[in-house]
């Protein structure tokens, strides 16, 4: 059995997030530019390579796997991944999900509870249809609603991903988990991050879930959740409800000490961190050497892991300039 991945911090690799596509069909104004120039379609792996990829980091100990973008689900037959992949939960895999922006959901949710996905992410940074409009500049927010009310009746437990923006849905946090409470999801904050070049300061919208969490508190009875869903989150429930509040807050409070997590983009390469540039060049392996090139640079890439990032929302450029729809987040 080969032996699992431990990076040079000790750290024990075990979540793989997989971009699948970096194309999207919204232009979130945190995440991107409204003009994005994509990758041209030669560029990408193929399923069948990035299956390949995966299913030799199941082998090296990879226990969850989550597919992104971009928006995965516009990608075409992305369902033909999900089952390949969903074969493997159960063995040597404990979870695969997936992050998606929603817009298509309600098409392909029952589908990717047939391949064995039992839980999603989906964005939603507001209810308000205006707001939602402006802040995805294309979105239908009643759209992604009726997606997120199919998956949950499709039987996934379906968590709200939502990005705090000063001056935008700052106020709206405590109905959104009202809301999340009352519909049966559970809802994850989280803090805007520095990465690509977008067409705002992110400074004017940052947000410390700090300040967040007081506001909460004052409005629901929250008590500490020992809930560990793999990812950066740290868990309150609504006390007497099932409902989770999640927080992710890589700027207030940094979870790097114990990052579990490894990203896979459209292209192939392997990022260490969502904050760095440390990378390795997983296609150009996969194409010359086969498979069995795989082991030594997954294996170097153990190496390079960093750290921490560095994320600093005041500073006058990203952290990194590669956008978070390359990486999935
Ligand atoms: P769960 O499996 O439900 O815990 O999901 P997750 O939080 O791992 O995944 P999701 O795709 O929902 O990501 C939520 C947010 O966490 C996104 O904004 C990601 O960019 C962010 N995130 C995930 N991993 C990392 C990380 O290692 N570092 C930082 N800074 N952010 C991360
Ligand atoms: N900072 C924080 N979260 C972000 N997301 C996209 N861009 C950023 C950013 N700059 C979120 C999306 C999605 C998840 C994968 O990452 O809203 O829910
Ligand atoms: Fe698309 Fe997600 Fe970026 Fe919004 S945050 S533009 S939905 S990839």
């Amino acid at each position: 059995c080969a032996p699992s991945l431990v990076d040079s911090h000790g750290r024990t690799i075990s979540y793989l997030r997989i971009s699948v596509t970096d194309r999207c069909d919204l232009r979130c104004r945190y995440c991107m530019s409204e003009q994005m120039t994509f990758l041209p379609r030669a560029a990408v792996l193929s399923l069948e390579e990035i299956a390949l990829i995966a299913e030799r980091f199941i082998a090296r100990g990879i226990r969850k796997i989550r597919l992104t973008g971009g928006e995965p689900l516009v990608r075409r037959d992305v369902e033909q991944l999900v089952h390949r992949l969903g074969r493997h939960v159960g063995h040597g895999l404990d979870e695969l999900t997936m992050t998606t922006n929603g817009n298509r959901l309600a098409e392909h949710a029952g589908a990717l509870v047939d391949a064995g996905m039992r839980r999603i992410n989906v964005s939603l940074d507001t209810r308000d249809p205006d707001l939602f409009r402006y802040i995805t500049r294309h979105g239908d927010v009643a759209r992604v609603i009726g997606g997120i009310f199919a998956a949950r009746d499709a039987g996934l437990r379906v968590k709200i991903n939502m990005v705090a923006l000063k001056g935008q849905n700052d106020g709206e946090i405590a109905s959104m988990l009202g809301w999340c409470r009352d519909e049966g999801l559970d809802l994850t904050v989280i803090e805007t991050m520095p990465l690509g070049a977008i067409d705002e300061d992110r400074v004017d919208r940052f947000m410390p879930l700090t300040a967040v969490m007081d506001d909460l508190r004052a409005s629901f009875p929250l008590v500490r959740d020992t809930h560990n869903s793999g990812g950066p989150a740290r868990y309150w429930r609504i006390d007497g409800t099932d409902t989770r509040l999640g927080l992710i807050s890589p700027l207030t409070g940094n979870f790097c000490s114990t990052c579990n997590r490894v990203r896979l983009t459209t292209e192939g390469v392997l990022y260490t961190c969502l904050g760095h540039d440390d990378q390795v060049d997983l296609k150009t392996i996969l194409r010359t050497d086969g498979i069995s090139g795989l082991d030594a640079a997954l294996d170097s890439a153990m190496r390079t892991k960093p750290v921490a990032h560095d994320f600093d929302i005041a500073a006058s450029a990203p952290a990194v300039f590669r956008h978070m729809s390359v990486t999935g987040g």
